[in-house]
């Protein structure tokens, strides 16, 4: 159902992580163009093989410029080539990137090879620090514009197996609310997270135990599960005129979880297990 409120008309953006149509930010990007906005899109050059953003920017009519958001020059092409390209200063930037090369090896967090951790904060953290700082340094962000970088409750709470992940997203959330401090009392440039519930994605499936996280947080959530698209539609209010006075926060996006114990879904599942035992 296409529900266009025309609320990004004429205004233009950045969207960092788009890979494949399961992204977040591949459906941060069809929302974004239902909502009125021009944008350019980036990813690494491997991304770029790899999925297939072409059907992307041709479904959007917007350019890709390739860059690694860890390496300031890249950072800086992005920024300069996507004003000449939409024609002016920048409204919003969304920050979907995350990597663990740990994760990915399968190396558990008492056994962490620290040049991978190095990595991960840089790619998964540092990054948006990068970005903001490559804005800020070029004065791309028009005032009262919006930046959105995508977080997970793991941050607050620990969820087995998530790694350093969890670090990295520590470190995202506290940079939302330094840079968003600063860039704030100079710019009114707002800075936010938003704490996505699990999602199966390239990344989300990435994460040991990825199944049984999303069904135990399926059972725990009255709303249930948040789905990609739905959390593109709140981050589309984010980058609207409706949410100006929204900065330094960690915003929940996960059907009510964030707030649970335990519920009787949950509770239900559990006793199947002793059940069984007896
Ligand atoms: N899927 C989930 O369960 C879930 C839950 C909460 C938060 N998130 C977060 O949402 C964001 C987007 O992930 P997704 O689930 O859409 O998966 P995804 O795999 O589609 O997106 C991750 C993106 O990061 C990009 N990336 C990796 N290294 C990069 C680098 N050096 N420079 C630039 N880009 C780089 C990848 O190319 C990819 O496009 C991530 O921050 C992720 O941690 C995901």
């Amino acid at each position: 159902m296409n529900m266009a409120y025309n609320l990004l008309k004429g205004k233009k953006g950045i969207i960092f992580g788009a890979l494949n149509e399961m992204s977040i930010a591949w459906k941060v990007a069809e929302k974004a163009h239902e909502e009125g906005a021009i944008f350019t899109l980036t990813n690494t050059p491997v991304a770029l093989r790899l999925g297939n953003l072409n059907e992307l920017a041709k479904k959007t009519n917007s350019v890709i410029i390739p860059a690694d958001a860890t390496n300031i020059k890249d950072i800086e092409n992005v920024v300069k080539k996507s004003m000449e390209v939409l024609g002016g200063n920048i409204d919003f930037v969304l920050h979907s990137i995350g990597m663990s090369p740990n994760v990915r090896k399968g190396i558990p967090y008492d056994h962490t090879n620290y040049d991978n951790f190095l990595k991960t904060l840089d790619i998964s953290a540092l990054s948006f620090h990068k970005i903001l700082q490559v804005c800020h340094e070029l004065d791309a962000i028009n005032e009262w514009g919006s930046v959105v970088a995508l977080s997970y409750v793991a941050a607050q709470r620990t969820l087995f197996r998530y790694n350093d992940m969890a670090d990295a997203k520590a470190l995202l959330e506290s940079i939302a609310r330094s840079f968003g401090y600063t860039y704030g009392v100079e710019k009114k440039v707002r800075i936010n997270t938003v704490s996505q519930s699990p999602t199966y994605t390239t990344a989300g499936s990435g994460v040991a135990g990825i199944d049984s996280l999303i069904d135990f947080t399926e059972r725990m959530s009255p709303l249930g599960n948040a789905s990609a698209e739905e959390c593109a539609n709140y981050i589309i209010t984010l980058f609207s005129d409706l949410t100006k006075k929204v900065t330094m926060q960690n915003l929940y996006h996960d059907g009510g979880f964030s707030s649970m114990g335990m519920s009787e879904k949950a509770m239900q599942q559990y006793d199947k297990s002793f059940n069984e035992q007896k």
